[in-house]
């Protein structure tokens, strides 16, 4: 059983299998292993500066003649969000007392302060680089949009938000485009836009993601967006979870964790240990690090957050306080404090592999399940 869909023709791929757009950890190395294996490599860029980003591009494009990706955030879904307590001190006002609970957190901990260049890794940019745009600016995104114009590449993947203003300018580069969603509202918006390929990404997954449960939201997504095509994601970390999602009416996967634990992976030794080392519980959804909902691994800090007396602030306030406590802890190769985000499929991942078996293991699963499936009914 051959696992071609129309999501193969649609990027000209072998396989329906898409590697996540992952800040830290989709890198050009690990992109372009993905397109060499016959899957579509997306380089998680959304913390690139412009600049950066055209690096990446053009080190992706160095390294595979396939196809690949770009994904990154969009202004409008990381616009400032509004704080709870509408009486209340604005989040600024906050920060000070805030900094004291992240000082006293790293003093319990024996955390030392981060060097510039282990913020600089933290928070995925070059230490090096000339100042552009302020990161998560207006401005920012849309440089980076610029760039992914200019450099016409073969996939746009909106991370968050909807990419309706730029398909005109993508249409005519002959760029494809994509949309994460995580409500059947937000699909059948990105729908209107005219977008190629819809993701549905459930609470499973890791990072950012929906408080619909995956199993629940592909096929509602599928339902509401007219034939576009959908990948469906979160939780998706072996070739049956890939099968699943197209039982239920995807047509191949955006799988995220699963490719953590790869030798090209972006992020550190230690935190690929941490995805080897964990099982479905060790994953919570927690406001500790970004100020949105992610799922992370469980640790000490999104435990603080659970047991202190602060409530997380909003993006893009509560990065200021988490980021040099993650530096920190990830200088000091501190898997308790800073294991990075990971979706509940991290169970099934048993050790660090290269890229291309991974995927040719979701590949040879799903096909094996799909078998299986068949000879059932
Ligand atoms: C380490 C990590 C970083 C992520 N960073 C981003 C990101 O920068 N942009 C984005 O659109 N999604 C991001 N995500 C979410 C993924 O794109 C994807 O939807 C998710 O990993 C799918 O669930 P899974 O991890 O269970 O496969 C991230 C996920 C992880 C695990």
């Amino acid at each position: 059983m051959s696992l071609r869909t129309r999501i193969c023709d649609i990027f000209e791929i072998e396989y329906p299998i898409a590697l996540a757009g992952m800040g830290g950890a989709s890198t050009p190395a690990l992109a372009a292993a993905v397109s060499n294996a016959g899957g579509l490599g997306i380089l998680g860029a959304a913390a690139c500066s412009p600049e950066m980003l055209r690096r990446w591009i053009r080190e992706v494009r160095e390294l595979t003649d396939k196809p690949f990706g770009v994904d990154t955030l969009l202004p409008a879904s990381v616009r400032r969000e509004t704080f709870k307590q509408a009486d209340g001190p604005s989040p600024a006002e906050l920060i000070p007392e805030y900094q004291k609970f992240a000082a006293e957190f790293m003093e319990v901990e024996k955390l030392t302060k981060a060097s510039m260049q282990e913020m600089a890794r933290e928070v995925g940019i070059d230490p090096n680089e000339k100042s552009g745009p302020p990161m998560f600016s207006k401005e920012f995104f849309n440089a980076q949009m610029d760039v992914i114009v200019e450099e016409r590449v073969p996939v746009y993947a909106a991370g968050l938000g909807n990419p309706g203003p730029w398909m005109d300018r993508f249409r005519k580069n002959g760029t494809k485009v994509m949309a994460v969603v995580g409500a059947v509202r937000h699909a059948r918006q990105v729908a209107a836009s005219g977008i190629d390929v819809i993701v549905a990404q459930g609470h499973d997954g890791g990072g950012h993601n929906s408080p619909v449960g995956t199993m629940a939201l592909i096929p509602q997504v599928v339902d509401a967006v007219g034939g576009i095509a959908v990948l469906g994601a979160g939780g998706i970390s072996d070739g049956r979870g890939v099968a699943a999602a197209m039982m239920l009416g995807a047509e191949g996967a955006w799988v995220g964790s699963a490719f953590l634990a790869t030798e090209e992976a972006g992020i550190l030794d230690f935190q690929k240990q941490a995805i080897v080392d964990s099982n479905e519980e060790n994953t919570t959804v927690s406001r500790s690090v970004t100020g949105k909902p992610a799922r992370v691994i469980k640790s000490k800090w999104s435990q603080a957050w659970v047991d202190g007396p602060l409530e997380p602030l909003p993006m893009p306030f509560q990065p200021m306080i988490a980021m040099p406590v993650l530096a920190a802890a990830s200088a000091a190769k501190r898997g308790d404090i800073a294991p990075g985000f990971a979706g509940q499929g991290i169970g099934m991942i048993d050790a660090v592999r290269p890229a291309k078996d991974v995927l040719a293991s979701l590949v040879a699963g799903a096909e094996k399940a799909l078998e299986g499936a068949a000879r059932k009914t």
